[in-house]
């Protein structure tokens, strides 16, 4: 969900409803707004932010105050009634909120019992009833009255709030999901991350967990839950207004797909030295004891973060020889995991705000292992919660599916791979130089590998009607496939599955027929023959081959009925490679099929509850 808040001297409506456009990346379900003009009035509407401002167009709105919020249902279905922001019984409170509230339901039988009569199926509603109920009770002001009823919440939450009564104040606080203060010339806009600010301000305080902020006309002032005043810290954010517009391109994914080039680049700007076959991660420097004597690695993330950490596992294997695991951080946080002391965990996340994410970083941290974060958003969560990291850097990434994170997290863990092999001399000076010569030539491949596109775009022609598809890859490749797959279902709706190529035959082998389109990953030279069998296997049972290699010619392409090549580099370059006409095909055939390729039903960009 993403929200918006803005108090200073300009109209808060363009505010709001920009920075609402900024956000519908984080959710999109539905979206509404509050703010102070007479007395307070709230417009919220299921469906796109669109279809607020055209449900605001014959309201007069001058107020220079107010909050907005954009949805992803959690708690009750996308509704009018269910859109934030809320409002208290007495109807003088409006609230947005993220996160999720875990005791709404014996909080909401508490107000039930004095009388309280809800409208809506959101934990939200619970929460500003409460806040209503503290502060009739005690007498005491807002920011007091949500400092206490905080006290009797567990979950997590960022919120904003206006009050009727106080027209000159915003209250937010937060608890386990982000909120950002943007300081402006005498206007302040609170907003869940720095992108509908960046227009606005470049000075931002990043609010911690339990503290509570009051945002006036004149300054802000913080304090935390136990009411003692903290001392706003203000940073400056390294973002340009341009790389939060589609530049030319029709869709935010289309651009990220083609930006890969420059921001792979950008990601090993500072940190790999070819002339010296060396790497340098300043992020991690500190731990080069620990990295050089970890006897395993444990890596937690989520949805695509986490196919990058498998393929993270094989790199640091092979080059580093670590062992290491890779886990889904919402299985790790719930299944009481084995951590011991020369155990290093590493999370990875593009937004840095990922609940399960951020538990697992948690539990790992209570268990006494050192964490480290890949991250791509700089002062998030994620990278403030682990003790040191690497960021991706690769810009932001407004399309729902992951795609330059993606390549930018295989980037840095190839980075670190080397590091670790540098660091342990698990390989020669000669092999690490070459590898790291190679590495730094990645973005010129990208360019390359980007120019299958045409031919993407043909075969996504020919995928128009079909309902399922298996990615199959070998080794590295494996990973990949997983990737291609999520990409497909994520975006276009096909059924798609990733598995190991030679896993095929103990069941996936079962679905195919001529209705069937396999899709092989036959990029890796040392599977060459393996893959060739597993292509002869799908053949046989009429399935329709498409083979990303990166040779041309030879048996994989005499056996496939469409061929995508890519350029032929070290094969531990090849994940990032392959997976770029992955994306595309995923793009082509999501476009083609009239889906929204940026906002994909039923997902949000970055998932802050669990
Ligand atoms: C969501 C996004 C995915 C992403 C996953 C993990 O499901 O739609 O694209 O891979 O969250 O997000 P993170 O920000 O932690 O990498």
């Amino acid at each position: 969900c993403g929200i918006v808040g803005y108090i200073g001297n300009r109209e808060a409506f363009p505010v709001l409803i920009n920075g609402l456009r900024r956000l519908e990346y984080r959710g999109y379900d539905s979206a509404g707004i509050a703010f102070l003009d007479d007395g307070l009035k709230v417009v919220k509407k299921s469906g796109k932010v669109a279809v607020l401002e055209a449900a605001c167009n014959n309201i007069k709105i001058a107020s220079r105050i107010g909050i907005a919020h954009t949805r992803w249902a959690t708690h009750g279905s996308p509704s009018d009634a269910n859109a934030h922001p809320h409002i208290s019984p007495n109807g003088k409170l409006a609230i947005v909120h993220n996160g999720i509230i875990e005791n709404y339901a014996s909080l909401k039988t508490a107000l039930l019992s004095k009388g309280h009569v809800f409208t809506s199926e959101t934990d939200t509603e619970v929460l500003i009833h409460l806040i209503e109920e503290v502060q009739e009770r005690t007498g005491l002001d807002l920011a007091e009255s949500v400092r206490l009823a905080l006290h009797n919440v567990t979950g997590a939450y960022a919120i904003v709030i206006i009050d009727e009564d106080n027209p000159g104040r915003l209250i937010a606080a937060r608890k386990g999901s982000p909120l950002v203060i943007g300081v402006g010339k005498n206007e302040y806009f609170v907003a869940s991350d720095a992108t509908p600010l960046i227009e606005y301000t470049k000075n931002i305080v990043y609010l911690n967990d339990n503290e509570i902020a009051c945002v006036a006309y004149d300054g802000i002032s913080i304090f935390n839950l136990d009411n003692i005043p903290q001392v706003p810290f203000v940073q400056e954010l390294e973002m340009e207004i341009e790389m939060l517009e589609k530049g030319g391109y029709n869709h935010f994914m289309l651009k990220e797909i083609h930006e890969q080039a420059k921001s792979i680049r950008e990601c090993m700007r500072g940190r790999v030295y070819p002339e010296q076959g060396k790497i340098a991660l300043g992020g991690i420097a500190s731990f080069d004891g620990l990295l050089k004597n970890a006897e395993r690695i444990v890596i937690v993330a989520c949805g695509t973060s986490w196919h990058a950490g498998l393929i993270g596992e094989y790199l640091i294997e092979k080059y580093a020889r670590i062992p290491v695991e890779v886990e889904y951080a919402s299985e790790f946080r719930y299944r009481d995991p084995v951590i011991r002391s020369n155990d290093l965990v590493i999370a990875i996340s593009q937004s840095g705000e990922t609940a399960d994410t951020l538990s697992a970083i948690d539990l790992a941290k209570k268990m006494g292992a050192v964490v480290l974060g890949i991250c791509n958003v700089v002062g998030s969560s994620v990278s403030r919660a682990t003790d040191g990291g690497i960021y991706t850097h690769v810009g932001p990434e407004v399309g729902v599916a992951s795609t330059k994170a993606f390549s930018g997290q295989v980037t840095v863990l190839t980075m670190l791979a080397l590091y670790l092999a540098q660091l342990k001399e698990t390989l020669s000076k000669e092999e690490r130089s070459n590898c790291i010569h190679s590495l730094w030539k990645l973005p010129e491949f990208v360019e390359e590998a980007l120019k299958c596109e045409d031919q993407v775009q043909r075969i996504a022609y020919g995928m128009l009607r079909s309902r399922n598809c298996i990615y199959l890859g070998r080794g590295c490749a494996f990973p990949v496939a997983l990737e291609g797959a999520l990409k497909l279902k994520e975006i276009s709706y096909i059924h798609a599955e990733g598995y190991p190529a030679a896993e095929m035959k103990h069941g996936p082998i079962a679905l195919i027929d001529e209705e069937m389109t396999v899709i092989f990953i036959a990029t890796n030279h040392s599977y060459h023959e393996k893959i060739i069998n597993n292509i002869q296997e799908v053949r046989a049972r009429k399935g329709k081959v498409i083979a990303i290699v990166s040779n041309a010619g030879g048996e994989v392409a005499a056996l496939s009925d469409e061929v995508v090549q890519i350029p032929h580099s070290d094969e531990f370059l090849l994940p990032i490679l392959a997976a770029i006409p992955l994306q595309l095909l995923a793009y082509h055939v999501a476009l083609i099929r009239g889906c929204n390729v940026d906002q994909p039903r039923n997902l949000a960009k970055s998932v802050t509850v669990e």
